[in-house]
């Protein structure tokens, strides 16, 4: 596989998360303007999606894949670590605003929708961010390692 199939492949791994951002996004935008407040069922879901997406994708990459790569390519430790960094913030702002819901849903806090909008935003530029700065690091990685690695490497990129 070429390096832009891979690029491509790998962001596409990436896809749902995206997606669903831009669905919190629309939903809470097209709320600003509603009295009801249904819309929050739709967020917690999908919260709960996003949440249960970063902590598998995530979990894969740092239980298999980061590891192997510090251990092939010592040099790429350091962006490594970075990318690591960077899924906790993502969680963190994820779960920030599953309290923020959660706390509107039983009724101990009205929702800040613009609070909400900014977090989300500031996700989706984390999310996109990171996937290009992770997709770098995979493809360094590939070209740097021997065909065992290599073989393995693709292996676990398939289980995400
Ligand atoms: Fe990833
Ligand atoms: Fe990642």
């Amino acid at each position: 596989m070429n390096h832009d199939d891979l690029r491509t492949r790998i962001l596409a791994d990436h896809a749902h998360l995206d997606r669903t951002f831009e669905s919190l996004d629309a939903t809470l935008r097209a709320a600003r303007d509603s009295e009801s407040t249904d819309y929050l069922d739709d967020v917690t879901e999908d919260l709960s999606f996003a949440l249960g997406e970063m902590l598998e994708h995530f979990g894969v990459e740092e239980e298999a894949i980061f590891q192997q790569i510090r251990d092939a390519v010592p040099a790429l430790s350091d962006r490594v670590d970075g990318l690591e960094s960077a899924h906790e913030v993502l969680c963190n702002k994820t779960s920030r605003l599953r309290k923020l819901v959660a706390a509107a849903k039983s009724g101990f806090q009205p929702l800040d929708i613009e609070v909400c909008l900014d977090l989300i935003a500031e996700t989706k530029r984390l999310i996109h961010t990171h996937n290009r700065q992770e997709v770098e690091v995979f493809l360094s990685a590939l070209d740097s390692m021997n065909d065992t690695d290599r073989t393995r490497l693709l292996d676990d990129l398939d289980r995400l």
